[in-house]
């Protein structure tokens, strides 16, 4: 991991596991099925890095050999909350990292126009001020979706909450840190800047499209 200086609040995962997918990722000749995977497999990735702070508490255990001390993770489930709809592609592989966790769910879609957030759904757990919350979206463009989604979620109570993309603009990660500058992010990679319509560059095209063969 590494926490980059020009950016207080993000953590690039430099793995090679992690370099190497993202680039498959990014090919415009990376066909839906193999996407979705990569995409799958990405965010188990990071949500290995993501979650390496996590409280634990001990349990004993009994091996077939003795009794020991094990641990286990404590406090309330983690909860996903994937930004509908391409973040959707991230919730698998994460729940089988982390199989209790809970998963809420943020409708959000950007105005072509303006590129605003509009926002469109909103469930997650009622306990939410006791739990660990991973925002789930390939992509941090302009920083509007991510900000609304955990503005929402403060509204709902919520207090410890980390922000999951694969691929980041500079643009949206100093968005995301002015309005929520407790929000840690966690990304693949940063790329270059935005064109004029918000696509990041060099960036990886639409991700829900190119998640669910839309367009
Ligand atoms: C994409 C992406 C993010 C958002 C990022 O979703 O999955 O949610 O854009 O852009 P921003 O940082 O400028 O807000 P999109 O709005 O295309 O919706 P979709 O997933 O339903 O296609
Ligand atoms: N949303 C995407 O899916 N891709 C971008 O490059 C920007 C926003």
């Amino acid at each position: 991991m590494d926490t980059t200086p020009a950016h207080a609040n993000l953590t690039i995962v430099r793995h090679p596991l992690v370099q190497h997918k993202i680039s498959l990722l990014r090919s415009r000749d990376t066909p839906t099925k193999i996407f979705k995977e990569l995409v799958d497999e990405l965010a188990m990735l990071l949500a290995y890095e993501a979650t390496s702070a996590l409280p634990l508490e001990p349990v004993p255990v009994h091996t077939p050999l003795e009794a020991t001390t094990g641990y286990r993770v404590s406090g309330k489930k983690l909860t996903l909350v994937p930004i509908l709809r391409a973040g959707l592609g991230m919730v698998e592989g994460i729940l089988r990292l982390v199989p209790s966790a809970r998963v809420g769910h943020i409708g959000l879609y950007r105005d072509h126009d303006t590129l605003k957030p509009v926002d469109y759904y909103f469930k997650v757990p009622g306990d939410a001020a006791e739990r660990d919350f991973l925002v789930l979206d390939p992509m941090l463009a302009t920083g509007g979706s991510a900000a609304s989604a955990v503005a929402s979620l403060k509204r709902a109570g919520a207090t410890r909450i980390r922000f999951l993309c694969l691929v980041a603009a500079p643009e949206g990660v100093r968005h995301l840190g002015e309005e929520h500058p407790d929000v840690h992010v966690i990304a693949a990679a940063v790329d270059r800047e935005l064109n004029a319509h918000g696509y990041i560059l060099p960036g990886l095209g639409d991700a829900g499209d190119r998640l669910f063969g839309t367009r």
